[in-house]
């Protein structure tokens, strides 16, 4: 990684242009020696990619040169749910519909699965933070937790790390039962099979539960380490399953399955937007700001946005409805600007209130214990600094789409438990366990990734950095802990305040600390004895009061390493007409204002056992389909 110093430079670019331009030093050696004849050079396989690379980047839909005054539907925000309503909308031939998005073009280095860690050192990322904290993030520079969203075409789906799973049958029947009529998983499993073209053979064969030819790619990435084997390995040994857990049942150990196809990423807009953007329905306009949406207060109807665009203000006209699909962090921040939230909040910052909501409540992402490491006397675990310098390993890539790059941030396997009901074979997941064969000092960016400390690095860390390790993110699945997103002004430029309240429930800990000890179980078995692999014990400075290993220690040194999983939600919660702290009704119409919905993961009335992407698809799919359905529409059939 030589060469790349500030975080301001897009350091994914940087990596793969210093690996690829130290490949080509070995191009005509290579040439020459013809050793190797029988695989295609580096030189070859990297024309082709950057052929057919070139030839993708230009299905993104174009920045629309000139926006018209007036659009049937405004879409906010081209993320995981805003590609798909554009998509499903235009569909309609007579809809034209504009998709306003505040970043530009995703770049095909962003779809190569390993860079994930950088691209939130680019400008695709909002990098927001959290409000300094004394109950939580406290190893972090300043207190600080570090939340990244993307602001580029495709939204957050170009800087997640693919994983996709969808949550316990539980969840959405938990949904319906809040009073959301609809969203029940009988209801929702049809939407998440539309959505799916999964390319794993026999996965496939199971159409209960997955399907092939929809927009978004399914893989289970190929590559694995010998570290995630024991990890799957020592699953099996303690007696869990080993299974599909989008298939019938949740809890057990698996592999990961990824939003990726053929080693590429599969972001929102490569699946929802490319293979549609010659409608002539379609409008896009990229690197626009929306500011404001604008509502007659009168009889309070939307009728259309404001957004910057090179620092000039347009306004833009929606005839039917604006929907915003903003994420679950300027979705609420949106409506605040826009006088839809709490009227005391509202009145604070001076906006004047049109519609008093719980909106930026209910805020809950998946925290996890970071720093959980493991030290193995073996060259055996992923180092992205490694890998990036090895020409092999671009080989295998740019020609076959194979090997460590493909890996979709070094993450490889997971296990979902449900703690309360151990011994249920179906149970409903409390805690993942979440497997990389790295770990924070393997990674050279992973620490800046969550902003740790430098002092407390440095003190915890830096012993080992030369060792090869893994690690497991232990997650809260259901957290009882709730926190708030407000708006630190009225002016929109401004970072909204982030207040994740983490473990505010002690439970909450509790919970975490169970799935710490069951990882360290996990390490005592055969599978990973055949590497000798040890629990990195260099206290946390702030918790060596307390016992190495006792469950105090592990509490304190979880509010010091609470690492996001970036599953924000439920930040505009659905809820029926009777419930005071929802925001929009079943319908995802935001309640006493007509012509808006929000169609996005803040809408999720309580976070399921899932990472968020594929839930959001399915809300994706989900109110398209609604939309359509109040405008007298035919939907396909499911
Ligand atoms: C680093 C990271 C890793 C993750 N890993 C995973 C994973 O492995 N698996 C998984 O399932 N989930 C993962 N997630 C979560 C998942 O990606 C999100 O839950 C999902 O993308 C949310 O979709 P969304 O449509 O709600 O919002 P987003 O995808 O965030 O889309 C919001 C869009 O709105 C745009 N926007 C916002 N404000 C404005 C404005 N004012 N004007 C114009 N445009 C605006 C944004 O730029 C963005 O493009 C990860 C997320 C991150 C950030
Ligand atoms: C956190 O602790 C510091 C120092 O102990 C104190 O000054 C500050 O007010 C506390 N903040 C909160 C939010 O409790
Ligand atoms: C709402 O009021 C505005 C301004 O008076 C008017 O132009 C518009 O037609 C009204 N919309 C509806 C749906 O009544
Ligand atoms: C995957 O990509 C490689 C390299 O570009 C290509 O040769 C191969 O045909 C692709 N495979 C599929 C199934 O598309
Ligand atoms: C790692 O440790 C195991 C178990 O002690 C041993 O069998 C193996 O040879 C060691 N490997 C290396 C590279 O030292």
């Amino acid at each position: 990684m030589r060469g790349c110093e500030a975080e301001a430079v897009a350091m994914a670019m940087c990596a793969v242009l210093i690996g690829l331009a130290q490949l080509q030093t070995h191009v005509l050696a290579q040439t020459r020696s013809r050793a190797r004849a029988q695989r295609p050079t580096i030189l070859e396989s990297g024309i082709s990619l950057l052929f057919r690379e070139a030839l993708a980047s230009l299905q993104e839909p174009i920045d629309q040169p000139v926006v018209l005054p007036e659009y049937d539907f405004i879409v906010v925000g081209a993320g995981t749910a805003g590609c798909v309503v554009t998509s499903r909308l235009t569909e309609v031939p007579n809809w034209k519909v504009l998709l306003l998005e505040a970043g530009s073009e995703e770049n095909f280095v962003m779809d190569i699965p390993i860079v994930a860690n950088f691209l939130q050192f680019s400008n695709a990322n909002w990098d927001y933070r959290t409000v300094p904290s004394n109950t939580s993030c406290l190893g972090m520079e300043n207190r600080q937790c570090r939340y990244p969203r993307g602001k580029v075409m495709g939204g957050s789906s170009v800087l997640n790390y693919m994983i996709y799973t969808r949550g316990n049958r539980r969840d959405y029947d938990n949904w319906r039962d809040m009073g959301n009529p609809g969203w029940g998983w009988d209801d929702v499993l049809p939407y998440f099979k539309k959505s799916e073209d999964m390319q794993d053979k026999q996965l496939a064969r199971d159409t209960k539960y997955h399907k092939t030819g929809g927009y978004l790619a399914v893989s289970i990435p190929e590559f694995r380490t010998p570290l995630a084997k024991a990890f799957v390995d020592a699953g099996r040994e303690s007696g869990e399953p080993v299974r599909d857990f989008n298939g019938e049942k949740q809890t057990g150990f698996s592999y990961i399955q990824s939003t990726t196809k053929n080693g590429t990423r599969w972001s929102s807009s490569r699946a929802f937007l490319h293979p549609v953007r010659n409608r002539r329905n379609l409008h896009v306009k990229k690197r626009a700001l929306v500011t404001r949406i604008l509502i007659h207060p009168e009889n309070k109807t939307a009728y259309g946005v404001e957004y910057r665009h090179n620092g000039v203000t347009y306004r833009v006209r929606a005839t039917r409805e604006v929907i915003l699909s903003a994420g679950a962090i300027n979705s609420p921040q949106l409506l605040m600007l826009s006088g839809v939230g709490p009227k005391k909040h509202l009145t604070q910052v001076g906006i004047p209130v049109l519609q008093n909501l719980k909106v930026g409540y209910n805020l809950m992402d998946h925290v996890c214990k970071g720093g959980l490491t493991f030290v193995v006397n073996d060259t055996v675990s992923l180092r992205t600094d490694h890998i990036l310098e090895q020409r092999d390993y671009y080989v295998d890539y740019l020609a076959y789409k194979m090997g460590p790059l493909a890996v979709p941030g070094g993450c490889e396997a997971l296990a979902f438990y449900d703690f309360a009901n151990p011994d249920d074979d179906d149970g409903y997941p409390d805690m993942e366990l979440l497997f990389q064969s790295g770990s924070i000092v393997s990674e050279t960016t992973l620490r800046r990734n969550f902003g740790i400390a430098d002092d407390i690095y440095d003190a915890v860390f830096k012993p080992i950095e030369k060792a090869d390790t893994w690690m497991v993110l232990p997650m809260l699945m259901r957290p009882k802990s709730k926190g708030r997103i407000m708006l630190k002004s009225a002016n929109p430029t401004d970072k909204p305040l982030i207040f994740p309240n983490y473990f505010a429930h002690q439970e909450d800990l509790d919970l975490i600390v169970k799935g710490i000890k069951k990882t360290i179980e996990l390490n005592e078995l055969a599978p990973f004895k055949k590497f000798n692999s040890k629990l990195h014990d260099i206290p946390i400075p702030g918790c060596k009061h307390l016992k190495f290993g006792s469950d105090e220690y592990w509490g304190c040194a979880t509010r010091y390493f609470s690492f996001t999983i970036y599953h924000q939600s439920g930040t505009c919660k659905m809820g029926p007409v009777s419930d005071k702290t929802a925001v929009v009704d079943p319908r995802l119409r935001v309640m006493g204002i007509k012509g808006l919905r929000v169609i996005d993961a803040s809408i999720m009335p309580e976070i399921p056992a899932a990472h968020t992407n594929a839930p959001t698809y399915m809300i994706g799919e989900k109110g398209s389909d609604m939309i359509k359905e109040d405008w007298g529409e035919r939907t396909q059939p499911l």
